[in-house]
């Protein structure tokens, strides 16, 4: 018999990776996963960038490299976070890592023993719950409505509850709901948190999808103590296939992050980096970012308005003003894994909410993507599951 360590227990197959293995179909129409559109990936400029830093230091490229990762790049990621937010990061505050995923499980790693404590936003980002299960971690969900997390109930929580050692947060366009905390509520957090020895991770890979309403400061803006750790991604605004993340953090809490990569891969490719960091030399992100932002509006506003149109009335969706997502409450006694069975044979697929619960619940809630269909599909999509959940209603 294998023997397998004791926190494989915690693993589980996530049930988003499960889904994605059959609406991959050519005829399924899609909201499952949190795909960026892949008819806006730049390949051409990629192609001609790709070619230039081969031929301008291809063999420093394919050599190994530093753990922290490519030093012109941390520098233009802290400068455009400082530009764009008014951090103060260097270079020094930000490491590499292989999407910001790996960042969650290195948090894991570092911080949680078996026992501790992590609050986050209910619902939240499965893909962080299973990183973090694996170091065996409480969980606990602290409320939420549509400004973030509700500030009441966190003191609560805060004061009664012993190990807490992080908050897990998503203050943009959150997954799975799509909502976005206040800038109250953002500075309200931060002063809660002030002094209490307790770490917030903010992570934030939809921070510059905003398509409508102002840009807001990340919590890591308001951090005068260093105990945010900001993870940040070019996975929903460039390509996720580049596996290009990052960690800011405070310089000492950094140490701890390179080392734990040290083990786990060396560095990010080294080759990819250098081909980012040549990109943004050559091009203005900025402008491929503002027109990923046109085609995702559309799409939300063609999601949202087939949502009003073929869901029963009553039905209470968000209104996401940037990111992937938008998340839906249907009468409680419509079980969302029941229904994306009968979609499934109708080639229309989402994500049921249920897992998006640490500890159990939403099992009338579905999270659905609008970047990775076009907007007829979307219409047609969205009219395939009202007409199924409408017959789940008569049965
Ligand atoms: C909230 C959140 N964090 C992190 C990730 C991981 O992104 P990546 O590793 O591609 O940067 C995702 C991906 O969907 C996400 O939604």
């Amino acid at each position: 018999m294998v023997r397998y360590a004791n926190r494989m227990e915690n693993v589980k197959a996530s049930d988003i990776r499960e889904l994605l293995k059959i609406t991959d179909r050519p005829e399924m129409i899609s909201f499952a996963g949190g795909l960026p559109a892949p008819e806006l990936f730049p390949v051409e400029r990629l192609k001609d960038v790709t070619v230039r830093v081969l031929e301008s230091c291809g063999s420093e490229a394919l050599q190994y490299a530093t753990t922290e990762g490519f030093g012109p790049l941390r520098m233009k990621i802290a400068g455009r976070m400082n530009k764009k937010y008014g951090t103060r990061l260097s270079a020094r505050n930000v490491m590499i890592v292989c999407g910001s995923q790996q960042g969650l499980d290195f948090t894991g790693k570092i911080f949680l023993n078996e026992g501790d404590v992590i609050l986050c936003e209910s619902p939240t980002y499965l893909g962080a719950l299973n990183a973090f299960k694996a170091y065996r971690p409480r969980i606990l969900e602290v409320p939420t409505d549509d400004d973030g997390m509700l500030l009441d109930r966190l003191e609560e929580i805060l004061d009664s509850v012993d190990r807490i050692k992080l908050i897990y947060t998503i203050p943009d366009f959150q997954n799975p709901s799509g909502r976005s905390w206040s800038a109250e509520r953002r500075a309200g957090f931060m002063k809660l948190l002030a002094g209490r020895d307790i770490l917030v991770v903010e992570d934030a890979p939809y921070s510059e999808l905003r398509f409508e309403g102002d840009m807001l400061p990340p919590l890591k803006a308001f951090d005068t103590e260093g105990f945010v750790i900001y993870l940040g991604s070019l996975s929903k605004v460039f390509c996720p296939g580049m596996r290009i993340g990052w960690v800011a953090a405070d310089e000492r809490i950094l140490e701890k992050y390179v080392l734990v990569k040290q083990g786990a891969d060396l560095h990010s490719a080294g080759f990819t980096q250098r081909i980012i960091s040549m990109y943004m030399d050559l091009y203005e992100l900025d402008d491929d970012i503002s027109k990923i932002r046109k085609v995702y509006k559309k799409r939300r506003d063609a999601m949202l308005d087939a949502i009003s149109v073929e869901f029963p009335a009553g039905t209470k969706f968000t209104h996401p003003q940037g990111g992937l997502f938008t998340w839906i409450e249907l009468d409680e006694n419509i079980n969302t894994r029941e229904l994306l069975a009968e979609c499934l044979e109708r080639n229309v697929a989402f994500v049921p909410g249920e897992p998006f619960f640490p500890n159990g619940g939403g099992r009338n809630t579905m999270r659905l993507n609008y970047s990775n269909m076009p907007e007829e599909k979307i219409a047609e999509g969205i009219r395939l599951i009202g007409t199924a959940i409408g017959e789940m209603v008569s049965r």
